[in-house]
């Protein structure tokens, strides 16, 4: 949802309001308020500080209306995800994007199929998997990978919160470093928008067949380049489709891929 010259983005009962440049901290104050009571549902009120920034994508923010709380539940998908929204990378504008790949997962995966989950955040790829396979009688085991250890505190729980233990097993730290004898049927790396592809990692825990869905960002050409350098001769055909906007003419890119 957008205002005139700011953005709202509402992460469970937290609104996030990312003013631009120059906006009138009264004018702030004002907005604020109007947006809580505009929106019933809304517990608080913050200002988006500076951009999402670091390995861990994270940000901070300034409290202006309503509860002083920065932990919230967010529901998406029919699932609950547990967070503080300055700890860990978490947006809510990816939920439609979870839903795509979450039942492209669906078709492809077959009982004691091993799927990969890197990058994962708070859970909510592997837990909108393991929710949509279970609901279909599918028996596959994910396993989730983060670097943050306070993303990995959230997923924990959500995986509890969510009743997919049986489904999820934790293989966190650098996605570089994955220790594992598993070759994986089907890979997920929705990753940070950083210049290291981690296609190298990828393709040493995959096997000939193995579905790759991949985040690339910038224009069409450069992720369909980087794909082609970095995983040499290992890819068959690439689907590539947008995936959202990351800045004023900046795209994410979802490429979907088979590994020869
Ligand atoms: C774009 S976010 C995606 C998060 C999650 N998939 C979601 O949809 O909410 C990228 C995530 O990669 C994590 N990350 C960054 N570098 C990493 C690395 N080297 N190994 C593992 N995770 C990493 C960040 O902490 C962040 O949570």
């Amino acid at each position: 949802m957008f205002f005139m010259q700011s953005g709202l983005d509402i992460i469970g009962d937290i609104g996030i309001i990312n003013f631009h440049k120059y906006y009138n901290p009264i004018r702030k104050w004002l907005l604020a308020k109007k947006t809580l009571k505009g929106n019933r549902h809304l517990k608080t009120v913050v200002e988006k500080k500076g951009q999402i920034s670091g390995e861990l994508r994270t940000f901070k923010t300034k409290h202006l209306a309503g509860e002083r709380r920065k932990t919230t539940t967010h529901k998406e998908n029919n699932c609950l995800f547990y967070m503080d929204i300055e700890k860990t990378y978490f947006s809510p504008r990816l939920s439609n994007e979870r839903k795509i790949i979450s039942e492209e997962v669906l078709k492809l995966a077959k009982n004691n199929s091993k799927i990969l989950v890197m990058f994962a955040g708070v859970a909510p790829y592997p837990i909108a998997i393991a929710k949509l396979l279970r609901k279909n009688k599918i028996k596959a085991k994910i396993y989730s990978n983060e670097l943050n250890e306070k993303a990995n505190k959230f997923a924990e729980k959500n995986v509890r919160l969510n009743k997919v233990k049986d489904y999820i097993t934790f293989i966190n730290g650098n996605a570089k470093n994955i220790k594992t004898k598993e070759k994986f049927d089907i890979i997920l790396m929705q990753r940070p928008n950083a210049e290291d592809t981690f296609l190298k990692t990828a393709l040493r825990l995959s096997k000939k067949g193995t579905t790759i869905f991949y985040h690339g960002f910038g224009t069409k050409e450069k992720v369909l380049s980087e794909i082609k350098k970095d995983a040499k001769n290992k890819v068959g055909k690439i689907s590539i489709r947008k995936a959202g906007d990351i800045a004023p003419f900046k795209f994410r890119w979802q490429a979907r891929f088979r590994v020869k």
